[in-house]
């Protein structure tokens, strides 16, 4: 039997790598352009007898909120990089996260949602979608299957977690809380920004949606925002025809085009950020100056074993979570001596990124392990400078703020 053979238009038969540059690639053929150009338009040219069209139909071009060229060519890419069936962009990822929400629950329906989890989704479920929706949220600690299953009531149909989480680097055991929702009849829902493919892929291990902020790593330049969500055709059909169509939250034919250019270089870029984090890491926990240093890929971090089981060999995200030891001015003057680093909210970037939040944290941030209440944290993007000056820069900027004794 002859092996399929690679074919640059079909996920299945190429490499990651291979299908990052292709995937959703149609080209021009008026043209022969040989990438899909920018369709900067937001309507699309009517049939002859347009009276019996469905003007929020997702199926023909239309209307770019119903769906678009550049969209559309960023949505066959994402799908498959995730091994979904479909997908549907959104603005940012958070309008995607509310798309799946809005979509999926009801009034009086439960979640059970991971109480580390970024700030938006922390205000959604302690505050908007509770009192303006009536849906009630468990906030539980997502790496304790147990306290999971007993936040499940009769009335839960969604279990929402971070792959790694935003800010502490707690990692979820998707395969596990997959298998317990599921048990309980509800949905496993996993915002997996920290951890785009081909590092993690959630859908493999069980989840029902998967979401990334596009915003991050997948465009990996700090220049757009955009949000996804993945998973079987059926429900992410609803999303789209609920959540976008009818709430609107539609990404721009230049952002999806920017985010299918980034996204060329995901798989490249990943390991580099991988492997820079990785050496930052062990670095930062060496130096006794430093407090405290959460990374997945450290021995010391709790759910250590739990990742390596997870992604394997492939890395363990490239976010860390640190600080030095003293209050917030110490923390403070170290950020503000940085020279390659930038100070600045956001992750996933080619630059390395840093944001100092202080001991009270954000919401939610009752939760967050002592050490975060007690020094504050420096949440640390691993960018795609060169590792060498990236440590230096710690260095200095850690001279200044704890000059070494004697
Ligand atoms: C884990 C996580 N999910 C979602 C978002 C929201 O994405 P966006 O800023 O694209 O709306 C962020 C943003 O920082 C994030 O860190």
């Amino acid at each position: 039997m002859t092996a399929t053979p690679p074919d640059k238009h079909d996920a299945p038969t190429v490499h990651d790598a291979t299908w990052a540059v292709h995937g959703g690639n149609g080209g021009d053929h008026e043209a022969g352009a040989i990438r899909t150009p920018l369709v900067m338009a937001n309507s699309y040219r009517l049939p002859e007898d347009p009276a019996s069209l469905d003007w929020s139909a997702t199926d023909r071009l239309i209307y770019t909120r119903n769906g678009a060229v550049n969209q559309t060519g960023l949505e066959v890419k994402l799908a498959a990089m995730d091994r979904g069936e479909a997908a549907v962009v959104f603005a940012t990822g958070v309008a995607a996260l509310h798309g799946v929400f809005f979509t999926l629950l009801r009034s009086g329906d439960h979640v059970v949602v991971s109480d580390v989890t970024y700030e938006a989704v922390w205000r959604l479920f302690a505050e908007l979608l509770p009192e303006r929706y009536g849906i009630e949220a468990t906030f539980v600690d997502a790496s304790d299957l147990a306290a999971v299953e007993a936040a499940i009531r009769p009335t839960t149909r969604l279990v929402h977690v971070e792959t790694i989480a935003n800010p502490t680097t707690r990692v979820a055991d998707i395969a596990g809380l997959a298998e317990l929702a599921h048990r309980h009849d509800a949905l496993l829902t996993v915002d997996a920004t920290f951890t785009p493919p081909p590092l993690f892929r959630p859908l493999e291990h069980g989840a029902d949606l998967v979401i990334h902020s596009l915003t991050k790593y997948i465009n990996g330049h700090g220049d757009a925002m955009g949000g996804v969500v993945i998973g079987d055709a059926a429900p992410v059909q609803r999303i789209r025809g609920d959540a976008l169509v009818d709430v609107g939250g539609a990404i721009s034919p230049f952002n999806a085009w920017l985010i299918q250019r980034g996204s060329v270089t995901l798989p490249l870029r990943l390991r580099q950020h991988l492997a820079s984090a990785a050496r930052i890491a062990e670095h930062l926990a060496a130096d006794p100056r430093i407090a405290f240093v959460a990374y997945p890929g450290l021995a010391s971090h709790p759910q250590h074993e739990l990742a390596r089981r997870q992604f394997g060999e492939r890395g363990f995200g490239a976010m860390i979570a640190f600080a030095l030891d003293g209050g917030p001015d110490v923390q403070n003057t170290f950020v503000s001596h940085l020279r390659v680093v930038t100070s600045a909210v956001s992750l996933g970037h080619d630059e390395s990124l840093i944001v100092h939040v202080g001991p009270a944290g954000r919401g939610g941030a009752e939760h967050y392990p002592e050490e975060f209440r007690t020094y504050g944290h420096l949440r640390f993007s691993a960018g795609l400078e060169d590792v060498e000056d990236l440590l230096a820069d710690l260095d200095q900027a850690l001279d200044r703020a704890l000059p070494r004794r004697g």
